[in-house]
């Protein structure tokens, strides 16, 4: 049986990293095996394009921004994503593709166009099965990434940057609703627990 591939999206400072830990413990509990991994990285090319993406002392053109995320997913899916699917594994992904549309498109003004050209030469069809955006507003997700020392290259933007990436991650959830659901990373973490419960507990069966 093919496994299901999962996503967390969201603006920096949205919480995913805890929903992300939260999830996997979720599934080991309803043994369900999952591999949990990340973009951009989870490879070891990916990780050193990773280091290179977020060196805020590393400038580049927004199409190569771009272009190596797209290199780094790549990889990704040949070396890490399709396996482990093709095995029966789930994947649990904190970011994919929406990603880049969000931050490369909506962010710094890559054409969505370049952006449908590249998903579909990378991933061809293959999206993920299901993909949970956390939606914040920027204000509130500076407040909480507040404590952060040395802001990464992204971390460093400004609210009006976070904006545009929030406003392209609602662009693709209106686009592809059936995939996409949005929670409110304002809630209390109750309730987006109870909320993430109530749609994992059927896939889970
Ligand atoms: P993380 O902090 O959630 O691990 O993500 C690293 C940063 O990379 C985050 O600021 C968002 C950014 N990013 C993009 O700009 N485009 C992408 O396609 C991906 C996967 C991440």
């Amino acid at each position: 049986m093919q496994g299901k591939f999962i996503t967390l999206e969201g603006i920096d400072g949205a919480g995913k990293s805890t929903h992300l830990a939260w999830l996997a413990e979720f599934f080991a509990e309803h043994g369900v095996k999952a591999v949990v991994t990340r973009e951009p990285g989870g490879t070891s090319l990916g990780e050193k394009l990773r280091a290179l993406l977020l060196d805020k002392d590393q400038p580049m053109h927004l199409e190569t921004e771009a272009l190596l995320m797209f290199a780094a997913r790549r990889e990704h899916l040949d070396k890490v994503i399709l396996p482990a699917l093709t095995r029966g594994n789930w994947v649990l992904c904190d970011r994919f593709t929406d990603a880049t549309f969000a931050y490369q498109g909506s962010g710094r003004g890559v054409d969505w166009a370049r952006l449908l050209t590249l998903e579909q030469w990378v991933q061809g069809t293959l999206q993920p099965d299901l993909t949970l955006l956390f939606d914040l507003a920027p204000e509130e997700g500076r407040r909480r990434a507040g404590s952060i020392k040395t802001p990464d290259r992204f971390e460093q933007e400004r609210d009006d940057f976070f904006g545009r990436v929030r406003d392209g991650y609602l662009q693709r959830a209106r686009e592809d609703s059936k995939r996409i659901r949005v929670i409110d990373a304002g809630a209390s973490i109750e309730l987006i627990r109870r909320e993430l419960r109530e749609i994992m507990e059927p896939l889970c069966q």
